[in-house]
């Protein structure tokens, strides 16, 4: 039998199972039997090996003795009865033996023999002492319980496996019985202070901070398990100091129903964790409001530097552009040269207020504040292609109605780094915008026919060209999306739910 195939109830069965039959009749009750029906009785008796002894020999053996031992009938009966017994064993069986014999013993006894073909039995044993053809003799019935000694050591190696298994966890485990605390390991004592024999049998109330809350607990716990095999959440817990922490709890009922609210808790402490996760967040927070704040700044100098360039500058260059115009209408026709030159005055003033007029635009484009964002995304789509050469078609499909400046102000600048990273990364030759809004979200898509990126690309923590478009429309509870498309080139998808 390969006991170390079985699972610890199978061992338990088999244990129990062989236990039952060693309730051997009461020796005791034999005596006085006739010597005939001795015979009868060691002969054709249950399932016992039975024995009789004589100075030192044996006199009669069964044949389920015999089986134990794998010897024939005619060496038994010349060999040393001892000889059978396992060297290590033999001073504590005679002991025991003598002690049964005196009657100063009444339970049976254990040793182990060695068969013919060297294999050690575990043999139980009871003796008495009886008449044999009118002198004293040994009674031996004996048992092999070979398979129920193997059985039991597995099932205490297991146990001691589980154990170690439980104290080697780093978190608290506890078995609960309504809500009563039946087992405990080691860890209980370093999350929460207590040693394991001070919690066992007492209410698991003890590790929380007040009877009202242990009861919601145990409630959520009862009422989860009816239908879930394990559930799991946080909670605060109390520890032996006092000092409150807050732990992941995992429970599981043990076994297939939850039957007499029997469960197993186990408590990790995850205060520090929840601190450091906390303060993480905090910090990113604060990092999110001073990019915002820089951001929005950054916008507003700029507003103010385009504002100025045009008023100022574009007014100067329109009214020196008059002069000069002024100028040419009164020049004497014989002075060509000097009309030549006034000439070409104007035109570098024309060409000037031109790129003051670009400047401007790349600042801030008038566009979006005047006409709105979809007008500033076409505008921005034609420049792109006039200046890069890569083609580019716009979409819009915005009423500009429900989007907020500032919003709009984003995602244009979110617009602005797609394109700048198609014009220096994608090798693209074509590029696809399309902006929609449908009342309910608003959605820019920009994809190139280009190289494509690399998932490690958009995560980088020093991409900071996708950072900043997260970050703007994580500002409006949105999210960027950047992606491979096939057959080759990359896709930016921002999308902004709009209140
Ligand atoms: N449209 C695109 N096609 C191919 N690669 C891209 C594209 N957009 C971004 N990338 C890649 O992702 C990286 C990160 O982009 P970004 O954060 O904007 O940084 P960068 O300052 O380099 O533009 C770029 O360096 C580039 O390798
Ligand atoms: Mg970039």
């Amino acid at each position: 039998m390969n006991l170390g195939k079985k699972s610890k109830k199978e061992l338990i069965d088999l244990v129990n199972h062989l236990r039952a039959p060693l309730s051997i009749s009461d020796p005791r009750q034999i005596k006085g039997t006739s010597e005939k029906d001795l015979y009868k009785i060691l002969a054709y008796s249950s399932q016992v090996g039975c024995y009789i002894m004589q100075n030192r020999r044996f006199r009669f053996i069964n044949s389920h003795f015999l089986e134990y031992t794998g010897y024939t009938e005619d060496k038994m009966l010349k060999m040393n009865p001892a000889s059978l017994i396992l060297p290590e064993d033999r001073r504590k069986t005679a002991k025991n033996a003598i002690m049964m014999l005196k009657q100063e013993r009444f339970s049976p006894y254990e040793f182990r023999i060695v068969t013919k073909d060297g294999q050690i039995k575990w043999i139980m044993e009871t003796v008495m002492s009886i008449t044999y053809k009118g002198k004293r003799a040994i009674l031996g019935n004996s048992m092999d319980v070979t398979e129920r000694k193997e059985a039991s050591r597995r099932l205490e190696e297991l146990e001691a496996l589980e154990s170690s298994i439980l104290d080697a966890i780093p978190q608290a485990v506890v078995g609960l019985h309504e809500r009563r605390i039946n087992f405990a390991n080691h860890a209980v004592k370093v999350i929460f202070g207590w040693h394991r024999e001070e919690l066992i049998g007492k209410s698991i109330k003890m590790i929380y901070r007040n009877a009202k809350e242990a009861e919601i607990i145990g409630d959520l716990f009862y009422s989860k398990l009816e239908h879930q095999r394990t559930f799991e959440t946080e909670f605060p817990c109390l520890c032996k100091d006092g000092r409150e922490i807050l732990c992941r709890i995992k429970a599981s009922r043990i076994g297939e129903k939850l039957r007499e609210k029997r469960i197993v808790v186990t408590y990790e402490d995850i205060t520090t964790e929840k601190k450091v996760q906390e303060d993480l967040e905090r910090s990113r927070q604060e990092l999110r409001n001073l990019s915002i704040h820089l951001q929005s700044v950054r916008e507003e100098e700029r507003t103010l530097v385009a504002r100025k360039i045009h008023d100022e500058l574009g007014q100067s260059l329109t009214a020196l552009q008059m002069d000069l115009s002024w100028l040419s209408g009164r020049l004497p026709s014989d002075s060509q040269i000097i009309r030549d030159k006034t000439q070409s005055m104007s035109d570098l003033v024309d060409a000037t207020i031109e790129s003051v007029h670009n400047i401007t635009a790349d600042l801030r484009p008038s566009l979006l504040d005047d006409l709105g964002l979809g007008a500033a995304i076409e505008w921005q789509a034609t420049e792109f292609q006039k200046r890069f050469g890569i083609r580019c078609q716009a979409h819009i499909k915005c009423s500009n109605i429900s989007i907020d400046k500032a919003l709009a102000t984003d995602v244009f600048r979110i617009f602005q780094e797609a394109l700048t990273n198609i014009a220096r990364h994608a090798k693209a030759t074509l590029c696809k915008v399309n902006l929609t809004e449908n009342g309910k979200d608003l959605c820019l898509d920009v994809t190139d026919n280009g190289v494509g990126i690399t998932q490690w690309q958009v995560d980088d923590p020093r991409s900071f060209g996708m950072i900043g478009m997260r970050e703007r429309a994580h500002l409006w509870g949105g999210a960027v999306h950047v992606r491979n498309v096939k057959p080759s080139g990359t896709t930016v998808k921002v999308l902004i739910p709009l209140k």
